[in-house]
């Protein structure tokens, strides 16, 4: 799949997620399996890029390529300052969010409620493709209400403004994260256009991958919460697309290393004070469906230190004992 000039290594996406797509689980998606993975959004007002916050989401380094950032905001002059800043930050392709439904969010005019204002999204998606030299993405979802799909519109918009690739969940506005993702509106919009599109929404597994990819007719798929605590679903999809099987299911110690090698990172990345609770979720996540996950999850989220967190890690992970009830 490409994306402006970039070919991407396969077309499966890690969705951003503000608050989970940080560098580090970034990079670990990618190595293991994802063909891009894109950042959490960055707020287009500058006033917040001097914060910790905005300074570590517009941190690159070491990260492969192409480094794809998200940009929310509503005002077209904003959008463009914060596509310029995050290019000169080292994004290779500007992904802007219009598919995000908080309430916090959308009343600032931003994310998805922009979806009910088509000549905005236009003199958006026009400015900042016309601002920077990199390749623009956009993600959406398919409308403001189940009355309201225009998502085929914005997709138009978004082709005639020199948009490089529409990544569409199968959810309205309205929807938030209730019910199920349709994908009927995503063929619908993969029919109308011919730039590059990713389906996303509700995408668990191998097989869901392919499916989705059938009956939408789409070049990818893009995967957000899945990928929690289960970054190698990347690879499992890259293999069943390839050779139309399964692989074995990995094993408790094999979980186990890759998580404490991605626990690692994040501590390095955020230091001790703000990295052991953000560690929090993480390992929760890591270890559902496990036997005795939630008494590990209990003492995980009682351990005050990274260090304390890694030797429950190790305890819970790598003991034999827990490996021989586990088997
Ligand atoms: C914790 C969380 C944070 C999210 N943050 C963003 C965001 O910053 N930008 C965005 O476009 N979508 C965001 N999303 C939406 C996801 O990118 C994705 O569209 C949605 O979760 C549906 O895909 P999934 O079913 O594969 O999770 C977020 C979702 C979750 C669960």
């Amino acid at each position: 799949m490409k994306i402006g000039a970039y070919t991407l290594e396969n077309n499966l996406v890690l969705a951003p997620m503000a608050g989970v797509t940080d560098r580090p689980f970034r990079m670990l998606c990618r190595r293991l399996g994802a063909g891009l993975a894109v950042s959490e959004m960055v707020a287009s007002n500058s006033l917040l890029w001097g914060s910790e916050k905005t300074r570590r989401r517009a941190d690159h380094h070491g990260e492969p390529g192409p480094v794809s950032v998200q940009i929310l905001g509503a005002d077209p002059n904003m959008m463009v300052d914060a596509a310029r800043f995050n290019v000169t930050n080292g994004a290779d392709i500007i992904d802007i969010n219009m598919g995000c439904p908080a309430k916090k969010i959308c009343k600032s005019n931003a994310g998805s409620w922009l979806l009910q204002d088509e000549p905005l999204v236009a003199r958006i998606l026009a400015s900042v493709v016309a601002s920077i030299k990199v390749p623009v993405t956009l993600k959406i979802r398919t409308g403001w209400d189940r009355n309201h799909k225009n998502a085929v519109t914005i997709a138009k918009i978004a082709e005639d403004s020199g948009i490089q690739a529409l990544a569409i969940h199968g959810r309205t506005r309205a929807d938030a994260y209730r019910g199920e993702a349709e994908y009927q509106t995503i063929a619908e919009v993969k029919q109308a256009i011919s730039i590059p599109v990713l389906a996303n929404g509700d995408i668990t597994t191998p097989e869901k991958a392919q499916e989705v990819l059938r009956e939408t007719g789409a070049d990818g798929v893009m995967i957000g919460r899945a990928a929690q605590g289960r970054p190698w679903l990347f690879d499992e999809i890259a293999h069943f697309l390839r050779f139309g099987t399964l692989k074995p299911a990995l094993s408790l110690l094999e979980i186990g290393e890759i998580l404490i090698a991605h626990m690692q990172d994040l501590y390095a990345f955020y230091g001790e004070r703000t990295g052991v609770p953000i560690a929090r979720k993480h390992i929760g996540w890591y270890s559902k469906g496990q036997a005795g996950a939630s008494d590990f999850r209990q003492r995980i989220y009682r351990a005050a230190s990274s260090a304390e967190q890694l030797d429950i890690m190790q305890e819970f992970f790598f003991c034999a004992s827990h490996q021989e009830q586990a088997a």
